[in-house]
């Protein structure tokens, strides 16, 4: 567990004391216009409070919030994340951990389509949904404080310890997860806000990881974000309903946990300093995709198949086995070993501690910034664990980069407003009295 939390920082209020007196806005219609398909389309919303004056048609964009599934997780990547951990009270029990699951998602709801939620200080701060999305996740130590650790599903436990893994535990594992994103950081920020507000008498932050990619508008919709190594990642991918339903959404273990999913995080920090001493042609080997298309070596394109067995005029194989995708790949008999990945990038003032910790090769640490790695799957266990396991053991990457966190969750499944059908809150079949 964390030692940095921010337990006790924030004012002891009630959400009943912060409730009385303020009045509540166009945030109700919202709720109770909510469809109930699966979650993470995206519409523009004349719902709540979007859309007015001032605001654009990106600003107004809504991500559907009730569905099967959570949305944020085959939502397509918004610009910026916060990513929110937090650990329950001293004496939260199941009860404790039902309202707050009430008060959340019932909030989540209002301010993912663009209204008010109640208790609202800046209802202003909600106008500009801006493809908003809120995803909620249980760590372990949850369902031992509810008194169901017979619900825990066998892989919600800590991930092995990998042989590079360099873990600070400053960002270890919580309680709680809350994935909040959007393409605006400002609407990300007042989210973020309202949601640790809202929650605080029953859970307090231990750690907030802030990540970005790219404006949106500044790419072509649906072009593969670059990472912070100038890489476009995520070209391979999980995407499809086919696939979604195959490898990432939940259909074993625990009833309650059915249409939900599994969570890995991975604070992984990539030396920008090293990597920028390497040759063009050698950083493309590393991985195996060139840095202008991200196309295989042994191809031009983008998006076609990676031919592994390519050889160039001397006979070497033009992907390098040890070569990032080679080694991430599912190997032959495992078509299992596939995640959904969403990761985010970070760029942080340089820090002392950090340029200490991750010097390499005598070559001085002046970049504090790296990946929010974020994948979805099944069950961590044979996904995550074992691609993970073999970039650990060969991946030419492993030279520029080193995992310093690690978390695993449970992502409940989708909900619905009252009166639909599926849970009512966020895990409502595990904490229904
Ligand atoms: C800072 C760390 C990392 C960087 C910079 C990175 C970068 C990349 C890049 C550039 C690609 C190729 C483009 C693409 O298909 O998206 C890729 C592919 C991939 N990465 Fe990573 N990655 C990192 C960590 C990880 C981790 C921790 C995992 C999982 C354990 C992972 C799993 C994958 C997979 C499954 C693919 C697709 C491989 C395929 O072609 O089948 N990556 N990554």
């Amino acid at each position: 567990m964390s030692t940095n939390n921010l337990n006790g920082r924030w004012p002891r209020l009630t959400r009943r004391g912060f409730l009385s007196g303020l009045s509540v806005t166009a945030g109700g219609a919202a709720l109770a216009a909510c469809g109930t398909g699966a979650g993470g389309a995206s519409s523009s919303s004349s719902e709540g409070n979007a859309g007015g004056a001032g605001v654009t048609e990106l600003g107004a964009q809504t991500v559907t919030f009730d569905g099967l599934h959570q949305a944020g997780i085959a939502t397509p990547e918004q610009s910026n994340l916060n990513l929110v951990a937090f650990n329950l009270r001293d004496g939260a029990d199941k009860g404790a951990v039902r309202r707050l699951m009430r008060v959340w998602t019932d909030d989540a709801r209002r301010l993912t389509q663009g209204g008010t939620p109640l208790g609202s200080l800046e209802p202003e701060l909600a106008d500009t949904p801006a493809n908003l999305t809120i995803t909620c996740g249980f760590g372990p130590r949850l369902f031992e404080l509810i008194g169901a650790p017979e619900q825990r599903p066998e892989w919600l436990a800590p991930l092995p310890e990998f042989s590079r893994d360099r873990l600070d535990e400053r960002w270890g594992q919580s309680d709680l997860v809350l994935q909040i994103c959007a393409d605006d950081p400002l609407t990300v920020a007042h989210a973020t806000r309202h949601m640790i507000r809202a929650g605080v008498d029953y859970a307090a932050t231990d750690w907030i990881q802030q990540g970005f990619l790219d404006a949106r508008g500044v790419q072509t919709k649906g072009e593969t974000p670059r990472n912070l190594f100038g890489q476009k990642d995520g070209t391979e991918n999980l995407s499809s309903g086919a696939e979604l339903e195959d490898h990432v959404w939940i259909t074993e273990g625990p009833e309650w946990l059915r249409g939900g999913s599994a969570m890995v995080v991975r604070r992984i920090f990539m030396n920008v300093d090293t990597w920028e001493i390497l040759d063009r042609a050698s950083r493309e080997v590393s991985t195996g995709r060139d840095l202008a298309e991200g196309a295989p070596l042994s191809g031009s394109e983008e998006f076609e198949e990676p031919d592994f067995e390519a050889v160039d005029h001397t006979g070497l194989p033009m992907i390098d086995p040890a070569s990032h995708i080679a080694r991430a790949r599912a190997p032959e008999g495992h078509p299992e070993q596939v995640i959904r990945r969403r990761p985010y990038n970070y760029d942080l003032p340089p820090d002392p501690q950090v340029s200490l910790e991750m010097e390499s090769e005598g070559v001085p640490v002046l970049s504090n910034s790296g990946q929010i790695f974020i994948c979805f799957q099944r069950d961590p266990t044979r996904q995550f664990v074992p691609i993970q396991a073999r970039l650990d053991e060969a991946d030419r990457l492993n030279q520029w980069i080193t995992h310093i966190g690690s978390a695993v969750y449970a992502l409940p499944p989708g909900v619905s407003a009252e009166g639909g059908s599926g849970d009512s809150y966020w895990g409502a079949a595990l904490l229904a009295e």
